[in-house]
C-alpha cells in the first residue's frame, strides 16, 4: 500500500506539468501504463498554438477557437486558455524547450487548419517528443516525485470499495486513489492519495485507424464514468484529415497539419485540387470540414486516399521543417519533395471527456482531470488545431492552484480494503480478448466514424452489447491482464460514443449524420 498527497495517473505534458508544480507542496506519485514518455503528447508533431506574435491577438486566437468549435466552446473558458496561455507556455519555455526560431531568432510560427494567423510554437516535426523528453528531464531531477511506469490503473476508489452507497443527489462520490496493476509484479497494489489528477490521455483505439499510440484506450474516461463520475460531449471524435495510407501500419502515422499550412494542398488522383469545392479557406479549413470532404471524395472515387501535395516548396525548406515525416515517407518509398503523398482519416482526438469545471474539478470530490480524458469547454464540437498543447498546461497550473490550497484538509479513511480477486482463474484464452478489441474497433469504423445516420449508431449498439456482455463475463471469471482491463475501457468509451451521438439530433462540428444534416437552434452538452 502507498500513501500519498498528489496522485496523477498519466505521464503526458498534462500530468507531468502539474507534477511539477505541485511537488513544490507535497509528495507527488506519477502512475503511467507503459515506458514514462509513451504518451500522446509524444507523438504530437504541429505544435502549440498560441499567441505571441506582435501582430496576432487574444481576440482573434479566441474567435478561431469559438468558430471550430462550431457554437458548442465554452467562451470563459476559452478566454482563460486563450489568455492564460503565454504565461504557461514560457515556462515551459524556461524548462529548456527550444522552439524553432528563424535567422533573427524570431520564433518561427506555423499555420494549421483553421488559424487565422501563424501562431503554432513548434521544434521542427517532433514538437512532442521535445516536450515530452524536457519535461521528464524536469521530473528526474525533483526529489519530490517519484514515477511507477507499466502500473495500470484499474479503478478509482470510492465509497463504493467500502461498502457505502451515496445517494449522488445529496452527498458527494469521494475519490480516495486508485487500485493500480503492477504488470511485473502481476500483482494489484493499492494506491491512496489525497487529490487525484487524471491525465490518462485519449482515446483513439476505439477505432481501427488512428495516429494515436496503443496506449490511447480511453482509460480515465472509462474509470470516471464507473465511478459513476460525469462525461461530456464524447461524440465529437476528432478525425485527423491527412494520416499516412499505409496499410497494414498501425498506429497510422500522421501527416502533420503543418504540411498544408506550409503550402501543401489536397488533390484528387487525377491532380485536381478539390477542397475548394467545399471551403473557401481550402485545404486549411477547420478539419472536421476537411476529413468530411476526404471522406466524400474517397466515397466518390472508390479509392482509400486521397493526395497531398507539397511538391511546390523547396526541398531544403521541406527537409528543414519536416525532417520526420520526410524521413518516414521515404521509409516507404515516397520522396515528399518529388511525390504525391497519399492520404486518409484517422482517428485522431477526443474533444469530449471527463466533465470538468474552470480548475479542473471533476464531479468525484477530490479528482481533477487535465489534457486529452478532460472536457474543460474550450474545443467544443471540433478541437482548433494546437490547441490541446495549450489547454494542458494552463488546466494543470489551475488544478494545482486548486489542490495546493485544499490538500492538507483532506483525510482518508484507515478502512479501504485490498483488491478482491476472490474465484478468479489465470484465461488461457487471452485470444479473444483480440478478437474482441478487433471486432469492436471495425464497428466503431464502419457505423460511428465520419458520417453518421440513427441506422448505423443502432447496428453499432447491438452489436457492441454483445461484446460488452462477453467481456464483462470474461472479466469476472479471470485474473486481470492489461489487454483485458484495455478491452473494457475501450468498450465502455465506445458505448459513451455511440450513445451520445445518438442523443444529439443535429450536425455540428464532428458529429454529422445524414438524418440531422443541420443545426439544431437550441446549444446543447451531452452529459452522462
Ligand atoms: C498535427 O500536427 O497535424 C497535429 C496537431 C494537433 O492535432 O493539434
Amino acid at each position: 500500500m502507498r500513501k500519498v498527497d498528489f496522485l496523477v495517473i498519466g505521464s503526458g505534458i498534462a500530468g507531468l506539468s502539474f507534477a511539477l508544480k505541485a511537488a513544490k507542496h507535497g509528495k507527488v506519485l506519477i502512475v503511467t501504463k507503459s515506458n514514462e514518455d509513451e504518451s500522446n503528447t509524444k507523438y504530437a508533431q504541429g505544435g502549440v498554438a498560441v499567441v505571441v506574435d506582435k501582430d496576432d491577438s487574444f481576440e482573434k486566437h479566441i474567435e478561431d477557437t469559438l468558430i471550430a468549435g462550431d457554437g458548442l466552446c465554452d467562451k470563459s473558458i476559452v478566454e482563460i486558455v486563450v489568455k492564460e496561455g503565454p504565461q504557461r507556455i514560457q515556462e515551459i519555455i524556461d524548462y529548456g524547450i527550444n522552439f524553432d526560431k528563424d535567422q533573427k531568432g524570431v520564433y518561427d510560427l506555423a499555420k494549421e487548419g483553421g488559424h487565422s494567423e501563424h501562431r503554432v510554437l513548434h521544434y521542427k516535426d517532433v514538437t512532442g517528443y521535445e516536450i515530452e523528453s524536457v519535461l521528464l528531464k524536469q521530473i528526474h531531477e525533483n526529489d519530490n516525485i517519484e514515477i511507477l511506469t507499466h502500473y495500470f490503473c484499474l479503478e478509482l476508489i470510492t465509497q463504493h470499495h467500502l461498502g457505502v452507497h451515496v445517494d449522488k443527489s445529496t452527498e458527494d462520490i469521494n475519490c480516495y486513489g486508485i487500485y493500480a496493476f503492477n504488470t511485473e509484479l502481476n500483482d494489484v497494489e493499492k494506491i491512496l492519495a489525497k487529490v487525484t489528477i487524471m491525465a490518462s490521455g485519449g482515446a483513439g483505439h476505439i477505432y481501427s485507424s488512428t495516429t494515436n499510440p496503443v496506449i490511447a484506450t480511453g482509460d480515465g474516461m472509462a474509470m470516471v464514468y464507473r465511478a459513476k463520475g460525469k462525461v461530456r460531449n464524447m461524440e465529437f471524435i476528432q478525425f485527423h484529415p491527412t494520416a499516412l495510407y499505409h496499410p497494414g501500419e498501425y498506429p497510422a502515422f500522421l501527416i502533420s497539419e503543418a504540411v498544408r499550412g506550409f503550402g501543401g494542398v489536397l488533390r484528387r488522383k487525377n491532380g485536381d485540387e478539390f477542397m475548394y469545392e467545399y471551403d473557401k479557406r481550402g485545404s486549411l479549413a477547420p478539419r472536421d470540414i476537411v476529413a468530411r470532404a476526404i471522406d466524400a471524395e474517397m466515397k466518390k472515387s472508390g479509392e482509400d486516399f486521397v493526395y497531398l501535395d507539397i511538391r511546390n516548396r523547396k526541398k531544403s525548406d521541406i527537409l528543414a521543417h519536416f525532417p520526420n515525416i520526410y524521413a518516414k515517407c521515404l521509409s516507404i518509398g515516397i520522396d515528399m519533395t518529388k511525390d504525391l503523398i497519399p492520404v486518409t482519416p484517422a482517428a485522431h482526438y477526443m474533444c469530449g471527456g471527463i466533465l470538468v469545471d474552470e480548475y479542473g474539478r471533476s464531479s468525484i470530490k477530490n479528482l481533477y482531470a487535465c489534457g486529452e480524458c478532460s472536457s474543460t469547454g474550450l474545443h467544443g464540437a471540433n478541437r482548433l488545431a494546437s490547441n490541446s498543447l495549450l489547454e494542458a498546461p494552463v488546466f494543470a497550473h489551475r488544478i494545482y492552484e486548486d489542490a495546493v490550497e485544499h490538500f492538507k484538509n483532506i483525510v482518508i479513511p484507515d478502512t479501504i480494503p485490498e483488491w478482491n480477486e476472490h474465484g478468479v482463474t489465470q484465461s488461457n484464452e487471452d485470444i479473444l480478448v483480440t478478437h474482441n478489441l478487433r471486432e469492436m474497433q471495425k464497428l466503431m469504423s464502419d457505423y460511428v466514424g465520419i458520417v453518421r445516420s440513427d441506422f448505423r449508431l443502432e447496428r453499432a449498439m447491438r452489436r457492441l452489447y454483445l461484446l460488452y456482455q462477453e467481456t464483462e463475463d470474461f472479466y469476472k471469471e479471470n485474473k486481470v491482464s492489461v489487454k483485458l482491463c484495455e478491452l473494457r475501457n475501450v468498450i465502455q468509451v465506445a458505448y459513451i460514443v455511440i450513445k451520445s451521438a445518438m442523443a444529439r439530433k443535429e450536425s455540428r462540428g464532428l458529429h454529422y449524420t445524414t438524418d440531422y444534416p443541420n443545426h439544431q437552434s437550441e446549444l446543447t452538452d451531452t452529459i452522462f
